[in-house]
């Protein structure tokens, strides 16, 4: 049975609610609800009842695999009210996770408690919906408006001990929940019981406090319908009746829940599910790691370090000298200064932190590691060096990766002895945040050592995508692409600012001319001359001037924009404008739209994507959009670059390249975009 009841002899019931593995709110577990209030109530020995659920969590919201098909009866929020109503009063006793549906659930129970270690929110903005079952009404009738907002408005979650500050629940119970929850229920029951939600006032804010938070909202969500809609119900609850705000609730939930981004972003949330488990490597065991060691201590090796830290691994670092040494050990205590600065961390939990990473200039400490990370300097000879090194030094069977962004990971696994240990793992800066993990197997290696890579991301708590070797991979592959026809573009009559716009109004976090400065443009044009030394021709005619005349972006004081000393605010350079009037004096010079803007720079990465595809390169579509979400920002709502091409119509995709290209804006689709277009998707199944 999906919802168990249980009477004990002192008349409190247990309602149990045990649907593997997340106790989402099926059609059954709904129905199973609803009876047991019913029945209940009927029940003269019962005085009370405790809900409580099996497995890792409480219920973690409404089943969404059910969205998208026609909706069953009983429908939750008649669950809830009738829960809410029930004669013999109802207490919610959480573990794990209550969220959406789950958490409105236990909103329609007179009391919660919880284990110091449950989790709270109303995530349903993330999934381009609102809560549909009482989440933006009975909340602000049980905490702060402020609080509301943060919650349902905002989709962040909270711990216990938060939970029970702002009033949202009424006690932090430790373990053996269930006896101490009924215990709980027979003493609160003996005192006046609480107002059920349905019943009470919302808590007031002045109208200019909404208009702020409209601003802050609208601001965050970057082109996202979801945020402002769950604001604007949570305003109407707070200034309408409870019947009535539950009803424009339930209107806008049901409104959304049918919209392109809501479906966008289930496809991305179920996608990043898959990401853990390739079916390629379903039969590969995992080796287990417990000790590991980074090479260099840099930009990226710092924050490999940290991320490592941060998920219980304990850490040797390597430096080429002490003086390095020092430097990068001093780089990983930033990272965790940083954090505690920000309240993230504890002083005593950044010391610990620390306290985990050893620093070493002797490879013979490395005797004895799991797992080893090279994050060197980009250079074939320099990793080499450090591969021979590890396999002197390290044990036959350790795993040994390379963070390398455009080497080729076989030309390093020549220096390995047992090379079918070595792989790439590709971190994003800063890879103590970035969620992005790219694993690039080399010819070589082991399915067990890809599992390892897949397993370590899980534990690190980022989203892998396995890769193949070309490049810059997926994901810089792309970039490549992107920013080539950005500078098309300024050559074709744009500005860096129209550009970098109309790429915020896609929903990028920043323009390709904006992060390029941010970054620093000595890089790519560093991979743009070992591209040139390959026979390949990069197209980068500004970029280069700029980089030739020393302008690298906001650490020199100027790239694709002038920065006044002690301000990153980019400004309009006269120098750039000067050096595309006299690049571009060949080229076509038009007006650009935002949109006719956006078009030039998304469609020709879905085309290099496709290649991807086609390749081999990536498995899956969805491989690709995960890489480009978590990697570079590509707006979630959107559902990546591939399932944003898919539901715009690969004919229309391919269409818009053909003119772009007539114009000598960008390349002609390729035959995989063509042929995907023709048989209405990219899935390689349908070919
Ligand atoms: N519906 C259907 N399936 C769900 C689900 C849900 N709400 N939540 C998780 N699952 C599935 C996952 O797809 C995954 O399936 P798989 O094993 O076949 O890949 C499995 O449950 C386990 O999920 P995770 O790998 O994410 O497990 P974790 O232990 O890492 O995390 C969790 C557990 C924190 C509960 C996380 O799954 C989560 O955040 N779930 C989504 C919660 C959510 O968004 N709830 C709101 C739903 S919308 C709603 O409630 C509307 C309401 O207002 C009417
Ligand atoms: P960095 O220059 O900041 O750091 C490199 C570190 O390696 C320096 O501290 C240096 O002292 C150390 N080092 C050099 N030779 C060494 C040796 N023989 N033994 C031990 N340590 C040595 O470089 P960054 O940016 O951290 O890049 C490192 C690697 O990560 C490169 O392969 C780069 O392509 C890759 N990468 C960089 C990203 C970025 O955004 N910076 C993103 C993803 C990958």
């Amino acid at each position: 049975m999906a919802v168990r009841i249980e009477t004990q002899s002192d008349g409190i019931a247990v309602v149990t609610v045990d649907n593997p593995p997340v106790n989402a709110l099926s059609q059954a577990i709904r129905q199973g609800l609803l009876d047991a209030a019913v029945a209940l109530d009927a029940d003269p020995r019962v005085r009370g009842v405790v809900l409580l659920c099996a497995g890792r969590t409480f219920i973690a919201g409404a089943d969404i695999s059910e969205f998208g098909k026609p909706p069953q009866a009983p429908r939750l929020p008649d669950v809830i009210a009738r829960i809410e109503r029930a004669a013999k009063p109802w207490l919610a006793a959480i573990h794990g996770a209550a969220l959406g549906g789950g958490l409105e659930v236990a909103l329609g129970c007179r009391w919660r408690v919880a284990e110091e270690t449950a989790r709270f929110g109303l995530p349903e903005v993330t999934l381009g919906i609102i809560p549909g079952a009482g989440g933006t009404v009975r909340l602000p009738r049980l905490v702060d408006a402020k609080e509301a907002i943060e919650l349902a408005a905002a989709g962040r979650q909270i711990g216990a001990a938060a939970a029970r500050d702002i009033g949202l629940i009424d006690a932090m119970l430790g373990q053996n929940l269930r006896e101490k929850a009924v215990a709980f229920l027979i003493d609160a029951l003996s005192k006046p019981w609480p107002t059920i939600l349905c019943d009470r006032p919302a808590s007031e804010a002045p109208a200019d406090f909404w208009d702020e938070q409209k601003a802050r909202i609208g601001k965050r969500a970057r082109g996202e319908i979801a945020p402002l809609r769950a604001l604007e119900s949570l305003r109407r609850a707070t200034e309408q009746g409870f019947d009535e705000a539950m009803a424009f609730e339930r209107r806008t939930f049901l409104d959304l829940r049918d919209s392109e981004q809501a479906r966008a972003l289930r496809y991305v949330f179920f996608a990043e599910r898959s990401a853990h488990k390739p079916p390629e490597y379903d039969d590969a065991a995992p080796r287990q790691i417990e000790t590991s060691a980074v090479i260099g201590g840099g930009t990226m090796g710092a924050g490999i370090a940290a991320a490592l830290r941060n998920a219980g691994l304990p850490v040797i670092l390597v430096e080429r000298d002490q003086a390095a040494l020092e430097r990068g050990l001093a780089n990983v205590g930033a990272i965790f200064e940083a954090a505690t600065k920000r309240g993230g961390l504890t002083p005593e939990a950044a010391q610990a932190r620390m306290a985990g990473v050893s620093g070493t200039t002797d490879y013979a400490r490395l005797v004895d590691v799991d797992l080893v990370i090279e994050a060197v300097f980009e250079d074939i000879e320099v990793k080499r060096a450090v591969f021979r090194s590890l396999s002197g030094a390290c044990r036959p069977d350790a795993v040994l990766a390379t963070n390398t962004s455009y080497l080729d990971p076989n030309a390093i696994a020549e220096a390995v002895t047992n090379p079918e240990r070595m792989i790439g793992l590709h971190f994003f800066s800063p890879a103590n945040v970035m969620k992005l993990l790219e694993i690039v197997p080399a010819a070589e290696t082991a399915d067990e050592i890809v599992a390892t890579g897949l397993a370590l991301a899980r534990r690190l708590a980022k989203i892998p995508v396995v890769a193949g070797i070309c490049d810059g991979f997926i994901g810089n592959r792309i970039l490549k692409v992107t920013r080539a026809q950005a500078e098309r573009l300024i050559l074709s009559g744009a500005t860096p600012r129209e550009v970098d716009g109309a790429m915020r109004s896609f929903g990028m976090p920043m323009g390709p001319f904006e992060a390029q400065d941010l970054g620093g443009l000595d890089i790519a044009a560093f991979q743009r001359k070992a591209a040139r030394a390959r026979g390949e021709t990069p197209f980068a005619p500004v970029a280069d001037r700029l980089v030739d005349m020393g302008r690298l972006g906001q650490k020199s004081g100027g790239g694709w924009y002038d920065y006044s000393p002690g301000d990153r605010t980019p400004q309009p350079s006269p120098a750039v404008a000067a050096i595309v009037a006299d690049a571009a004096a060949l080229s076509l010079s038009r007006q650009w739209s935002a949109a006719e803007i956006a078009d030039a720079i998304v469609l020709p990465m879905i085309n290099e994507a496709s290649k991807i595809l086609g390749e081999g390169i990536a498995k899956r579509a969805a491989d690709i959009d995960l890489v480009k979400i978590h990697g570079y920002g590509f707006p979630r709502w959107r559902g990546g670059p591939m399932h944003y091409a898919e539901a715009r119509g690969l004919e229309e995709v391919a269409a818009i390249l053909e003119r772009l290209s007539a114009d000598g804006l960008a390349e002609p689709p390729g035959a995989f975009l063509r042929a995907a277009a023709k048989r209405g998707g990219f899935d390689l199944s349908q070919q």
